[in-house]
């Protein structure tokens, strides 16, 4: 083996598949039964329709070099991803444009009226001076778009009331004074044709690389453990950094999601795949309807069967998955403090998102791999 790679996500399987092309020989662990990492996806038995395991995934990028790197391994479909938000038993089109205004303030404004209009209730707060996140988010946008659509969604996502929160979560609030409401802006975005799993494993279909499963990179039984491997081989780690060392600078907090899956005998529940629910009293964030993410499947679109994930938000505790990192002041300096143990480990790599403690985009880990790759390792 020339190279242990610990964690199958699509930041692991890029620097796999790129040493494998290289002539190395890979070896790449990952503790879950699948490989993938958070894009894996599978077809809900039933149904037949695929079902994204750990949360929707809608690949979109401007950066033309993964674009061309990803399509070696999938086409892509010409899905384009809308959403849409039910306040107060009305459907509003996200994110905040012409449409939605015009809707909620039941009028027939012009961009220039919209615009003086929300200029003018945003006049209530200086964003810059915001001392919590309401002040900032009725700063950005005026404070009735803000209670409506992002103030109790987003207490609900960090369990916390906005006036608690640190106006830094949210830097901007993007209002588009045109009716447009195409969630992405990107040069590129589709979903794979055959689907997220079917391109992971295409990308591990090499002779030169061995996936082994079930296998956990700190369980000293297995042969393949931080023990045996460090200074033997050369890895590249993209789990937690904080469990890497033991949780030696304290833990980095994250916030994790709930995801309850539904199997309804109807063809059609809501008429789209993302339905927001910004109200207090609606415990839940959002609901998925995946079928509405492969129209062109049409037999299985057509059947009358749906199915949906209902979508609720919450701290992580270390038994929990990581998915969005929580980045107080000690998450900060926390991640400082791993960055200065992580230069001493000799032949170590760390990298994706859990690895860096960022959020990333699939397209984002995929360009950072190729980075590390062509920079470090090749
Ligand atoms: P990823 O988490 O995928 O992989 C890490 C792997 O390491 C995992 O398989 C894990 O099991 C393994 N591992 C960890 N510890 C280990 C250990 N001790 N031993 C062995 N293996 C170990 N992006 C996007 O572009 N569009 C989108 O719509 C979305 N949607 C989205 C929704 C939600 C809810 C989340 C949380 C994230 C997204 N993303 C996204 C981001 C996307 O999931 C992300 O870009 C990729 O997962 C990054 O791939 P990584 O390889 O970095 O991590």
């Amino acid at each position: 083996m020339d190279l242990l790679v610990v964690g199958s996500g699509f930041f692991g399987l890029t620097i796999a598949e790129r040493a494998a092309a290289a002539g190395r020989k890979v070896t790449v662990i990952d503790r879950r039964h699948h490989i993938g990492g958070n894009a894996y996806s599978e077809a809900e038995a039933t149904t037949g329709i695929e079902v994204h395991r750990y949360g929707a995934h809608l690949f979109h990028t401007s950066n033309e070099t993964v674009w061309e790197y990803v399509n070696r391994f999938t086409t892509f479909t010409n899905y384009q991803h809308r959403v849409y938000s039910t306040h107060k038993g009305i459907v509003y089109p996200l994110p905040i444009n012409l449409g939605t205004i015009n809707q909620f303030f039941n009028a027939a404004y012009t961009p220039a009226e919209a615009r003086a209009l929300v200029a003018e209730q945003a006049g209530e707060h200086d964003p810059q001076k915001a001392q919590n996140l309401e002040e900032r988010g009725i700063g950005l946008i005026g404070r009735p778009l803000f209670e409506a659509f992002i103030r109790d969604y987003t207490a609900k996502q960090w369990q916390t009331d906005a006036k608690e929160l640190p106006a830094s979560i949210i830097s901007r609030l993007p209002v588009r004074y045109t009716y447009d409401n195409r969630y992405f802006n990107d040069a590129h975005e589709g979903l794979p044709t055959d689907g997220y799993t079917a391109w992971l494993e295409r990308m591990a279909d090499h002779p030169n690389i061995e996936v082994q499963l079930n296998v956990d990179y700190f369980d000293e039984s297995q042969p393949l453990n931080k023990k045996a491997t460090v200074g033997q081989v050369p890895v590249v780690y993209t789990g937690p950094v904080d469990r890497y060392f033991d949780y030696a600078e304290g833990e980095l907090s994250w916030r994790t999601i709930d995801l309850k899956e539904e199997v309804l005998d109807i063809a059609d529940f809501q008429g789209t795949s993302v339905m927001n629910y910004p109200d207090a009293d609606v415990p839940f964030t959002r609901i998925h309807e995946f079928k509405h993410f492969h129209p062109e499947r049409t037999e299985i679109f057509n059947q009358e069967k749906t199915v949906i994930h209902r979508e609720y938000s919450r701290f992580a505790t270390r038994a929990d998955e990581p998915y969005y990192p929580v980045n107080t002041t000690a998450d900060r300096e926390g991640l400082l403090a791993y960055r200065e143990l992580a230069k001493g480990e000799d032949g170590v790599h760390f990298g994706g998102r859990l690895g860096t403690y960022q959020y990333l985009d699939m397209h984002m880990a995929i360009g950072s791999a190729l980075s590390m790759w062509n920079n470090t390792l090749s």
